[in-house]
């Protein structure tokens, strides 16, 4: 089931690319017009969510497939019981992570990206602005000091450095790829007149 009234902003971006302060800033930016906005996060709270959370701790004690699997049943639930349900009653819905995330991430492990592209559309409502966050792998992980020891670390960036690659590549008119070198207020600046420009076109045609 696909529902839409209201309107879904994602962010996306690899780890440590400032999604998460983007979405507050923008958060109040909206509230503080009056604008009627909640956050959402995958993967969610949602029993698959937290199972992906635990196993997160263990690194790959998942298969790519099996993870897959997981983010995809995680999403179906947050889609049912939070977007759905928000986008009805009309509010601006921020979503930190949605599917261009198991592409990237899944895509970066093997898996096809098309496919986890298809497989996500069936069920996923339509975003109508996505913003991909764009840092270097390195200056990502060195801003959430993901350092548990060096070998993981690199590691980490190899696989972060496909993952972004993949980010990347997202072309689409809703798809606005976003420098995450400048500070957060002029990245939240830059957003901010986007979705502004946006909501004025979505309401007065
Ligand atoms: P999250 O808790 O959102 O971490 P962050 O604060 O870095 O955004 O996500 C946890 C990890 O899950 C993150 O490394 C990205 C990964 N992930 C996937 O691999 N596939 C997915 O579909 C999603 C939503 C997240």
């Amino acid at each position: 089931m696909k529902v839409k009234k209201g309107i879904l902003i994602v962010f996306e971006g690899i780890d440590g690319s400032g999604k998460s302060t983007q979405v507050q800033l923008l958060q109040k930016i909206l509230a503080d017009k009056g604008m009627d906005v909640v956050v959402f996060w995958e993967p969610s709270q949602s029993p698959w969510g937290k199972k992906i959370k635990e196993k997160a701790a263990l690194p790959d004690s998942l298969s790519p497939e099996e993870e897959l699997e997981l983010f995809v049943e995680d999403r179906k639930d947050n889609v049912q019981k939070n977007l759905n349900p928000a986008l009805i009653k009309n509010k601006i819905v921020l979503l930190d992570r949605y599917y261009f995330s198991t592409m990237a991430y899944q895509g970066a492990k093997g898996i096809d990206v098309e496919r986890i592209r298809r497989i996500n559309e069936q069920f996923a409502v339509h975003p109508d602005l996505v913003f991909i966050l764009d840092v270097e792998a390195e200056k990502g992980l060195n801003r959430i000091q993901d350092r548990k020891s060096k070998d993981l670390l690199f590691e980490r960036q190899d696989f972060l450095v496909e993952v972004r690659k993949i980010f990347r590549s997202f072309q689409g008119e809703n798809i606005f790829h976003i420098d995450s070198g400048n500070t957060p207020d002029d990245i939240s600046d830059q957003i901010a007149s986007i979705v502004l420009k946006y909501i004025n076109k979505f309401l007065y045609i």
